[in-house]
């Protein structure tokens, strides 16, 4: 299959890279830091199923200029991932609307652009999937320092709730994706955190399965916990937001 993923230049982008080539997939992967090849630890060094534009999600002419580059080499995707994203501090001392701003626009609309782009042709042939790397974040504003991401991943889950309840029967999927943190670095993971390889196998499998046409959280601890916080007052959640933050 034909793979799109944006973000891929680090995290867990250049991990689903890495997990789809490996499934024998191609992937057009786009972000603004120009990969040549990735070295010993990332992998891929040069890969003839693999092609990468330089592309800013949050620009929408770069978007339409990759969608053309992509329409010129005959390369229609069946999965696109939606995975680029940022997570800055917004109120650390004063809060600041130009990082709030570029969150939304990064997280949210550099999504979006691409829901744009790419459903018509999914519409036409009646199938595709679309996945959404949303977060545990969109559950709950848990993250210290942070206004404007909690409520853009939240934003965008929302986004894919409504196309997966609205553009029924259609094949087309939405599939939304919640992981809770991820780490380069075996040695931080347990069973709040996770490694990005390990994410990546997790997803792509999921992905594999037909049906699957909704939601899914990892790991699972990180999302029962995100889950629950729904349901505690903000009194308590900031003592435990603000007791993390000082751990
Ligand atoms: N890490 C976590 O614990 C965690 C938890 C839950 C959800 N997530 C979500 O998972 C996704 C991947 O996170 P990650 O941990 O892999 O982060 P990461 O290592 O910082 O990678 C983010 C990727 O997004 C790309 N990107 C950022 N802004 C972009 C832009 N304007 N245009 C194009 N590409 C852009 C970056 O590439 P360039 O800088 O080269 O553009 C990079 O490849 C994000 O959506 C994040 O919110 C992460």
């Amino acid at each position: 299959m034909n793979v799109f993923i944006t973000g891929v230049s680090s995290g867990l982008g250049r991990a689903l890279t890495n997990e789809f080539l490996t499934e024998r997939h191609k992937v057009w992967g786009v972000a603004r830091r120009k990969i040549e090849a990735w070295d010993n630890d990332g992998r891929l060094t040069s890969n003839g199923s693999f092609r990468f534009s330089v592309c800013d999600v949050s620009v929408m002419a770069d978007a339409e200029r990759v969608r053309a580059q992509m329409k010129e080499a005959g390369f229609v995707p069946d999965i696109v991932v939606l995975n680029a994203g940022v997570m800055e501090n917004d109120l650390d001392g004063t809060f600041s609307y130009d990082v709030f701003k570029k969150t939304y626009a990064i997280n949210l609309f550099g999504a979006v652009a691409w829901l744009d782009l790419f459903l018509p042709v999914f519409v036409e042939r009646d199938g595709g999937t679309f996945v959404a790397i949303s977060s545990l974040s969109s559950y709950r504003g848990l993250n210290n320092k942070k206004i404007a991401y909690s409520g853009s991943k939240a934003a965008l889950s929302m986004t894919f709730e409504c196309m997966r309840l609205q553009m029924t029967p259609s094949k087309v999927r939405f599939v939304t994706v919640n992981p809770g943190g991820m780490s380069p670095d075996e040695s931080r993971t347990g069973l709040l955190k996770i490694h990005y390889k390990s994410a990546a196998q997790k997803i792509v499998r999921r992905l594999a399965s037909p049906g699957l046409n909704g939601v899914f959280d990892f790991p699972f601890l990180n999302a029962f916990i995100s889950k629950t916080m729904r349901f505690l007052p903000d009194f308590l959640v900031s003592r435990i937001v603000k007791r993390c933050a000082g751990s």
